[in-house]
């Protein structure tokens, strides 16, 4: 019997404690539909709603679960808000959930930031004259240093802020993996839409920083390893207007993290917006599987949440545990989750708010729910 996967599942706050559960649901049909993969589901409460109430941002036993034993973890989104309307914070200033969300990407070393950018078809891009054919790229955002790693700070001279450092660090080791992810799974991967040339993009600012110089440096050297992925660069500026105009031309696209930070978001926009777009958190023996999207405190309890964006991170939790484990059922899985979403969408029919638009706006929106009702027939359905 292959083995159990045990999962660490953190719903969080708002939307995130609905969305969480359906996805829990359709890895359940996927389970009973290609039986040989088996979970063992821990779910925790956790965020800033759990740290209101607890004056932590997570328990003692979900902490150690999840850094110690999970084979895998499945995120909603942190982020509440208190009576006031206003985030809920820790005594740092961070925002309560911080340590989960961000804590979890330092502490388990999760270097390579995933971000399919598909479109799949029944979703309308804001991209006139581009569809579901031009449209299928993976970001890798490197996800442990660069601007964000926590090297900054703030000089006061009396009582007045005065001076603010945010320092970037690139490190060749960092770079290093981070890049190696991007070449292998152009490597195993399609190629661009375009021309079906397998491809790295590396985006940068190199014109300028030193950091930069460095990262291309070894996009260049490893690239070298890969004599059949064709090594292509851009500058961060120039490439957002280039995916706008030839998204056709990506395959895979590698950046900096906080570059990747921001045409991530262009990614997400380009695929039919938050709703639809998953990530995946990786390292070398931990992952963490999530929605793009927040807690969308003003949407929770309405029902209306695009549940997609999370199903689909559940698929790809599916997938990198075959992959680790070589375990083809779990693979399938992942697979599978992906063709019922994409059958969904291009029935067109089922569809929350936030899919409604374009030629499909005059479609009566449907709950949460009912997508994922609709996506756990279609697995049911499937030969
Ligand atoms: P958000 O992503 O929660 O929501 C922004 C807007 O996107 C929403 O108003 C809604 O119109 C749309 N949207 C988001 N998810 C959707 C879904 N599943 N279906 C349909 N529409 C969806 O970002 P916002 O409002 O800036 O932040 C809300 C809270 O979430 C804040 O506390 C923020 O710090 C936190 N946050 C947490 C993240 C995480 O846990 N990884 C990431 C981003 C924000
Ligand atoms: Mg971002």
């Amino acid at each position: 019997m292959s083995r159990t996967y045990k999962i660490s599942v953190l719903p969080g706050d708002g939307i995130g404690r609905e969305v969480v559960p359906d996805a829990v649901r359709v890895l359940d049909a996927v389970k009973e539909k290609l039986h040989g993969i088996h979970t063992e589901i821990h779910q925790f409460d956790c965020g800033g709603e759990y740290y209101q109430l607890q004056n932590r941002e997570w328990s003692i036993e979900a902490e150690e679960f999840t850094k110690n034993e999970a084979d895998a973890i499945l995120l909603g989104a942190i982020g509440a808000l208190d009576a006031t309307g206003n985030s809920v914070r820790l005594p740092d200033g961070n925002l309560a959930g911080y340590n989960i969300v961000i804590g979890l990407r330092m502490e388990l070393d999760l270097y390579a930031n995933v971000r399919p950018v598909r479109l799949f078809e029944g979703v309308w891009t804001p991209i006139k004259d581009k569809g579901p054919n031009d449209i299928d790229m993976t970001i890798i955002r490197e996800n442990t240093e660069g601007l964000y790693a926590p090297t900054r700070g703030i000089l006061k001279r009396g009582n007045i802020s005065d001076v603010a450092i945010d320092t970037r660090i690139i490190t060749r080791k960092g770079a290093e993996r981070v890049i190696r992810y991007a070449y292998n799974l152009a490597k195993v991967g399609r190629g661009a839409p375009a021309d079906g040339k397998k491809r790295v993009t590396c985006v940068d600012k190199s014109n300028l920083l030193a950091g930069c110089q460095l990262f291309r440096q070894i996009f260049n050297e490893i690239g070298q390893e890969y004599s059949d992925v064709e090594r292509d660069y851009a500058y961060v500026d120039a490439w957002t207007q280039w995916c706008i105009r030839k998204p056709e031309q990506y395959d895979v696209v590698v950046a900096p993290n906080e570059f990747g930070d921001i045409i991530t978001d262009l990614g997400a926009a380009i695929q039919g917006g938050l709703g639809v777009a998953p990530a995946g958190n990786i390292g070398q023996e931990h992952a963490v599987f999530e929605p793009v999207h927040g807690s969308a405190p003003k949407y929770y309890g309405l029902k209306t949440a695009n549940p997609i964006a999370t199903i689909l991170a559940m698929g790809m939790m599916l997938d990198w545990l075959g992959q680790v484990h070589k375990d083809k059922n779990a693979r399938r899985g992942g697979e599978l989750v992906k063709e019922s979403v994409a059958q969904v969408l291009r029935e067109g029919k089922v569809r929350t708010s936030d899919l409604c638009v374009g030629p499909w706006n005059s479609i009566e929106p449907s709950s949460t729910d009912a997508v994922t009702e609709a996506i756990i027939q279609t697995i049911n359905e499937q030969e």
